[in-house]
């Protein structure tokens, strides 16, 4: 299937007599396919039962007709007011209680009958209408499952789904009191269905139950979505089925998700206005696109990518010249497979008058329409040559969804943020143009020559065996601080000192931490002096493999150990025992790079962004400049410039270039 370069177009917003227009455009900027109706429930189900395909039907037609393929949502993200009118508990109960209003999206119990019953219904007949229709080439299950879900829904039927999914797991009601921990502040249960989600409370939670209210809410996410796709999947068996995530988003597991999926796809806002003061924008993105590749570990679309300001009521920074190719590229080098633009025309009406688009308001084609016209006319080929390739990282990085809620439920210290802790280390690598595979805890490591492991709080028996014989088959691990801290259920490990069940591994022990809470701590590795924030372990090492490799400098545990590095079989494992500074983590970094021979990238492209994807037969390297001034670049020989660019040796600001080489 040849669809590279798309948009997702709402032409229920506009007047029947532009749609021609619109696909015109669409067709001379070299548009293969658009993604359809995902909000459109009640244009297309006016009310119980009475279906109104007519001008879904008409607008394919169009489509067709200009050589445009179809992509089809579902919209259970935006159940309509006479589905409400007839069940008003379908609207969802947040953790102190009260029921949401209908007029936004995302008004939806996931849990509750008369909604999956409703959606069974359209779901089904939309399928049955359009699964075999032969410009219809795929389907999108809702939209961004888990957004706006993050304290939601502990409506009774909630709770009900709570108890039955506890009483699954644990079988009997003592088992789940062993599990929690129940016997403090005499919280034991007598049977499941006095037990509650974790709704407003005057104190703090049980932490075990809290972990399993995340784990309850991702299973409720999924078992939502499997009851579209297997529906999608009797009526229109051949057509691919995907889901738009929301990179690091943390509501549904993503790694489980993408087993009901033929591929992942992602929506992608540089210069979203929510992003606020993050810092470093480009390695962010980068990371969210090797997430959504390691959900995976394959190629990806995105499903919606920035194609203008964004905003609802207020709004981001005007793109600049180059950037929306610079992003699409930027995907495309992390292993986007296709690109489909948010959105044809930014909407008149509703709540995202703001969030704009491809063409502006007046519909009048402009600089995003040039640009994006000029990018795909030259990339087309390209996008072809190198469909289904891979980037193919010696490194990897585990994003761990149970970790980072468990962090999330007790952060130990008030600022330690497993995201931005994980997004500090992955910069480092960025900083040095490092490629990283991002996967989960599940996911196989041993072709990996190096994989970093940041904040593994939760330890089990298994994972802890898996590390172990990575290591010992020759593999680098480098684990940090909180690593072996609690059981899989959320309680601390006390059967021995920390770091729990990986102590044999690291060859060290930890009978001592300081979490630090705004101070920061002097480190000493060499001759690079830096900082410790955020915590202390106060490593002693007592294995004759290991060796320290950087010591605390200040405090009363000055000389004492902070970085270890232990040789476990033909491998080694490194303990970092505090959040690092940059120039340590860089110091880090030359240090793994070195003692496993692995290759440092050219320095000339310092300050680029370079990354690589590999077909059979040959190698792609892209090299993007996400700065505002222009670079001076210097590749290697033998590669191949896969355009004719004016200077070769000078990247424009926000601009890309792309080369090969044979393998
Ligand atoms: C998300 C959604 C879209 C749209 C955009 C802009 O990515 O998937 O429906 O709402 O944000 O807000
Ligand atoms: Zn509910």
């Amino acid at each position: 299937m040849s669809l590279f370069y798309g948009v997702d177009y709402y032409p229920e917003h506009w007047p029947v007599e532009r749609w021609d227009t619109d696909i015109r455009l669409m067709k001379e900027m070299g548009l293969d396919v658009v993604r359809l109706a995902e909000f459109s429930w009640s244009l297309l189900e006016t009310d119980e039962g009475r279906f109104n395909f007519a001008w879904l039907d008409d607008v394919i037609d169009r489509l067709q007709t200009a050589g445009i393929k179809v992509i089809l949502g579902t919209p259970s993200a935006a159940p309509p007011a006479w589905l409400i009118a007839k069940d008003p508990t379908i609207l969802p109960m947040n953790s102190e209680g009260k029921r949401s209003a209908f007029g936004g999206r995302h008004h939806a119990c996931q849990t509750n009958e008369t909604l999956r019953e409703a959606i069974r219904s359209y779901v089904t007949t939309f399928a049955k209408k359009y699964g075999d229709h032969p410009n219809v080439v795929g389907w999108q299950i809702d939209n961004e499952l888990g957004n706006s879900h993050h304290d939601l829904c502990h409506c009774p039927s909630c709770t009900k789904a709570f108890q039955a999914w506890l009483e699954k797991r644990y079988g009997t009601i003592e088992e789940l009191n062993a599990n929690w921990g129940t016997a403090f502040w005499s919280q034991d249960y007598n049977a499941f269905d006095q037990v509650d989600t974790p709704k407003w409370l005057v104190t703090a939670h049980n932490p075990s139950q809290v972990l399993d209210w995340r784990r309850f809410h991702s299973d409720v996410i999924l078992d939502f979505h499997r009851l579209q796709y297997d529906i999608i999947r009797e009526h229109s068996g051949d057509r691919f089925i995907t889901h738009n995530m929301m990179g690091f988003a943390d509501t549904v597991n993503y790694y489980e998700l993408g087993e009901q999926l033929d591929f992942a796809s992602h929506d992608q806002y540089p210069s979203g206005f929510f992003r606020g003061t993050v810092d470093n924008i480009p390695a962010l993105m980068a990371a969210e696109l090797d997430m959504i590749r390691g959900t995976k570990q394959a190629p990806f679309w995105i499903m919606e990518q920035q194609s203008g300001i964004t905003g609802w009521n207020v709004m981001g920074r005007l793109p600049k010249p180059g950037q929306l190719a610079l992003w699409s590229m930027q995907a495309v080098a992390r292993g986007a497979d296709a690109i489909v633009y948010f959105r044809w025309r930014v909407a008149a009406i509703g709540t995202e008058q703001y969030w704009h688009g491809i063409l502006p308001h007046s519909g009048i084609p402009g600089r995003n329409y040039e640009e994006l016209k000029e990018l795909i006319a030259k990339t087309k080929g390209l996008l072809g040559d190198i469909h289904g390739s891979m980037p193919k990282p010696q490194a990897a990085m585990i994003f761990s969804y149970e970790q980072k809620h468990a962090i999330g439920i007790q952060p130990n210290n008030p600022d330690l943020n497993y995201q931005a802790h994980f997004q500090k280390i992955y910069n480092a690598f960025y900083r040095k143009q490092i490629q990283l595979d991002i996967i989960g805890d599940h996911a196989e490591i041993a072709d990996y020559a190096l994989v970093v492991a940041p904040l593994q709080y939760l330890m089990w028996p298994e994972l802890a065996d898996k590390y172990r014989s990575y290591v010992a088959n020759g593999g680098t691990l480098v684990l940090d601080m909180r690593a072996g801290v609690k059981h899989r259920n959320n309680i601390n490990y006390s059967a021995g000192a920390l770091p729990g069940l990986l102590a044999d591994l690291l060859g060290i022990s930890i009978p001592e931490y300081d979490p630090l809470l705004k101070d920061s701590v002097s480190i000493l590795w060499d001759d690079v002096r830096g900082e410790g924030r955020l915590w202390a372990d106060l490593v002693s090492v007592d294995a004759d493999s290991c060796r320290t490799l950087a010591t605390y400098a200040s405090d009363f545990y000055s000389g004492t150990a902070a970085v270890t590095v232990n040789s476990y079989g033909k491998g080694k494992a490194v303990y970092v025992g505090s959040e690092l500074d940059d120039r340590l983590y860089d110091r880090l970094i030359e240090e793994l790079m070195a003692s496993n021979g692995l290759n440092m990238p050219d320095g000339g492209l310092r300050g680029l962004e370079r990354t690589e994807r590999q077909t059979d037969e040959k190698r792609y390297l892209f090299v993007l400049n996400h700065d505002g001034e222009a670079k001076t670049i210097a590749i290697d020989d033998g590669w191949q410039s896969s355009f004719d660019e004016q200077n070769p040796e000078e990247i424009a600001p926000y601009g890309y270039h792309i080369y090969s080489i044979d393998k």
